[in-house]
């Protein structure tokens, strides 16, 4: 019998014990041998539980029991969760993680320690909650070179977006929804602003480049800007409009990453990923394109992906999988200067004023009396802004999503 931790009870915590409860045989099955959890770690008090002698406030109880093998670290955030699982690492025990801010930071550090200790470093659950894409990458995927990897990697901001499109609510309403149903961090900011997309889409740069990607050097716009009157625009061209994690891999062996909303034209797949549901496209160029879609966020989902890892790991008891990647001697990031994108933008001025500032436009029809909306020819970032300074008001400027 494996004996396993969970330090944090909040809703990933509490999903990881409720599966590993309820589904008692088929992970004994799955692993080989009962996983049994033998502490819960958490600050609070949780006298009403049904096992509440697990429960503890000290660590030391889980780093020093030598029975304790496996060890589910869902409390987010980096610090203690940084110590924490350094420290098991170190004292060879492997850990599972949801925790994307901790992987995307010091991944490199913690994933070379469980090398070097042959335990597991494991975050399946970091990335698109419930849906397996670490793994995919990891190994299904390894005969590839990767070309491309984008996807809708933040629940809250897709059910957002969704709710905006389909029910016409007001942001607020309907991220104060997303509060609600337990999609959303705590802090919201990193939903909206785009930095928990951001530390999704680095973790899957480095995994698939083998080299470390710092989330701090990729270009983060979050949905904070995005109006009505856009989803509506969107709308009359046949599109959507969606937070994207987006990274191309160059010949040169950087790696270009953005996280911002983009138009989406309805024929492709990802417009179709609605909800809290997120999907990741990975080109490879043997296999072309591969989709991965599921829940991105919720209790079950993600600690279906815990637990899974958690299985994973007793099944691998001292034999390190060696998920890995490295911190390369230059930064790897690549500039994106010479990166093109179309762009749907919307202005109050006339059409005779776009055609001057844009000779290669294509206009559409806007949702809003007295504005135009155009998409322009691929265009880099300098090239766009040196165009819209020609023109007196721009109301909006979206990336189209290629
Ligand atoms: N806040 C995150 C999301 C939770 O909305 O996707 C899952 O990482």
């Amino acid at each position: 019998m494996a004996k396993a931790a969970i330090m944090g009870f909040g809703t990933v915590g509490g999903g990881v014990y409720d599966i590993i409860d309820a589904s008692r045989e088929k992970v004994s099955l799955n692993a080989g041998e009962p996983i049994d959890v033998k502490y819960i770690l958490d600050i609070r008090d949780f006298p009403n539980h049904p096992r509440k002698e697990l429960f503890t406030k000290d660590f030391s109880d889980i780093l020093n029991d030598p029975e304790v093998t496996v060890v589910a670290e869902v409390m987010g955030g980096l610090h203690p969760a940084y110590e924490f699982t350094k420290s098991l690492l170190e004292n060879g025990k492997s850990v599972v993680t949801s925790n994307k801010e901790l992987v995307a930071t010091y991944g490199t550090e913690l994933l070379a320690i469980a090398r070097e200790k042959n335990v597991n470093y494991f975050f399946e659950a970091s990335v698109g909650g419930g849906i397996p894409v670490i793994r995919p990458i990891h190994q299904c995927l390894t005969a590839n070179n990767i070309l491309k990897i984008a996807g809708i990697l933040n629940g809250t901001t897709n059910y957002i977006l969704n709710e905006m499109i389909t029910k016409g609510k007001a942001f607020a309403d309907a991220l104060a929804d997303a509060q609600k149903l337990g999609y959303a961090e705590r802090n919201p900011a990193a939903d909206i602003e785009g930095h928990d997309a951001c530390r999704k889409i680095a973790i899957l740069a480095s995994l698939a480049s083998r080299n470390f990607v710092d989330y701090n050097d990729i270009p983060t716009e979050g949905i904070t800007e995005i109006t009505l009157d856009d989803v509506n625009c969107a709308a009359k061209l046949g599109a959507v409009i969606k937070l994207i994690g987006y990274a191309r891999f160059l010949e040169d062996g950087k790696v270009f990453s953005i996280v911002a909303p983009m138009l989406i034209d309805k024929s492709d797949p990802l417009s179709g990923v609605d909800g809290v549901m997120n999907a990741v496209m990975i080109t490879g160029d043997s296999v072309g394109d591969v989709m991965f879609y599921g829940a991105g966020a919720g209790k079950l989902p993600t600690a279906s992906a815990v637990v899974a890892d958690m299985i994973d790991a007793v099944k691998h008891c001292e034999r390190s999988k060696k998920i890995f990647w490295e911190k390369p001697e230059k930064n790897i990031t690549a500039s994106g200067d010479d990166v093109k994108f179309s762009y749907f933008i919307r202005t109050g001025d006339s059409a005779d004023n776009i055609k001057a500032a844009f000779e290669d436009c294509r206009f559409t029809e806007s949702a809003v009396t007295g504005e135009s909306a155009f998409i322009t020819e691929p265009l880099t970032a300098a090239e766009i802004e040196d165009r819209l300074e020609k023109l007196s008001s721009v109301i909006s400027k979206i990336r189209v999503f290629n």
